[in-house]
């Protein structure tokens, strides 16, 4: 059996994410080169009600190289069943959710408020490693709830106590949000805390940040995000593909999503009526895409950047109201070409330019 630490020597994790990490949008990153992908968060809870939709998250597609699970929960017995029922079902990591921000599961004692509480996490773990039989079992942390209480070195001690096999350090705190770039130093001092393998995480939208994050930090492997659903060609790129595809290399790309989607969930009107809001959720990332500057320099995750088109297809690419999103949606899932002249408007800015309001207007909303 190939050691943990091998799988993850020098990969780039796609990151767990909610929608995100659907199953056809693995399918598509594992072409462009991912061979670590991660589940959406799957409520333990959920699991144990036989929720289907829940089932759904778990399930590994043919021929995923390496598929880790991410669950969340705060009972250790019912992580240990969920860690079992997850292995059956052919997870090959089984990682717990120490970093959700948001209320409604933090309110529950999940996510972000569990990393609050190591022992309780060294519980988890061990419970979770005595359910499984030989997957491994990982925690994924932020560095703590807000700046004055981090405690992601105490934690980190914590899941290794119990058994985990590797550590996931999304660098930055729950109160943080967004809002700060990651810490990687921060990362660092978790590497040379714990003896097993650590997955840094934050802010890796470039080949050269990709490079930068493991010189600074020294981890196993690092993982990523945004910066994967704004541009899922980062594996071709890390793989000396192209830094800056062209819009018809994209729309090739965006089309592949949706064929790997109606396989997926079927191309009948059931389907489509179950795939167009996943594209038009894609779309948000994907237009966001902002290509190296022409000085050399390069746009960074943390900082937006409005883009200067090089062409009509890629101003259309680039637009962000949900006219042009739902237009190209439409178009993927019909197959047909795309025709930039056809495209409405945006709803909010009058086709006459007389008729138009300022930004500062638009601002004020
Ligand atoms: C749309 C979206 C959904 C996410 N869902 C999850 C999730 O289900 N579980 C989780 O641990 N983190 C989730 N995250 C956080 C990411 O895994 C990651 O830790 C964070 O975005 C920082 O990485 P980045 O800077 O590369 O985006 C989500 C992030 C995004 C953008």
């Amino acid at each position: 059996m190939t050691l943990l630490r091998d799988t993850l020597q020098g990969a780039v994790v796609m990151a767990p994410m909610t929608k995100g990490s659907n199953l056809p949008y693995r399918q598509l990153c594992i072409e462009l080169g991912a061979r670590v992908t991660m589940s959406e968060m799957t409520v333990a809870r959920r699991l144990k009600q036989k929720r289907k939709g829940e089932f759904a998250l778990i399930r590994k597609a043919e021929g995923e190289p390496f598929f880790g699970v991410q669950l969340a929960g705060n009972n250790p017995e019912e992580m240990q069943w969920a860690a079992a029922l997850v292995e059956s079902r052919g997870a090959d990591l089984v990682d717990v959710n120490l970093g959700c921000p948001i209320d409604f599961f933090t309110r529950k004692g999940l996510g972000a408020a569990l990393g609050r509480q190591p022992s309780r996490v060294r519980r988890i773990v061990e419970a979770m490693k005595q359910g499984v039989r030989h997957t491994p079992v990982t925690v994924k942390i932020r560095l703590g709830w807000k700046e004055d209480s981090k405690n992601y070195l105490e934690l980190a001690a914590a899941a290794v106590d119990g058994g985990a096999d590797a550590i996931f350090v999304h660098g930055r705190t729950r109160e943080q949000r967004y809002t700060k770039s990651a810490d990687w130093d921060a990362i660092a001092e978790v590497v040379a805390a714990v003896p097993v393998p650590v997955i840094g995480n934050g802010d890796l939208l470039y080949r050269h940040e990709v490079a930068a994050a493991f010189a600074r930090s020294g981890c196993t492997a690092v993982m990523a995000a945004r910066g994967i659903l704004i541009k899922p060609w980062l594996y071709r790129e890390l793989a000396g593909g192209t830094e800056d595809p062209s819009a018809e290399d994209r729309v090739a790309l965006y089309r592949r999503y949706a064929h790997l989607a109606k396989a997926h969930w079927g191309s009948d009107d059931v389907g489509l009526e179950r795939i167009r809001p996943f594209l038009l959720w894609h779309f948000g990332f994907w237009c966001r895409y902002v290509p190296p500057r022409t000085d050399g320099t390069y746009p960074t995750l943390q900082h937006r950047e409005t883009i200067t088109p090089r062409s009509p297809l890629e101003a259309l690419l680039a637009r962000t109201d949900a006219e042009a999103h739902g237009y190209l949606t439409d178009v993927l899932l019909r197959d047909e070409a795309i025709d930039v002249e056809a495209v409405p408007p945006p709803a909010d800015i009058p086709a006459d330019p007389r008729g138009r309001r300022d930004a500062e207007d638009e601002s004020a909303g």
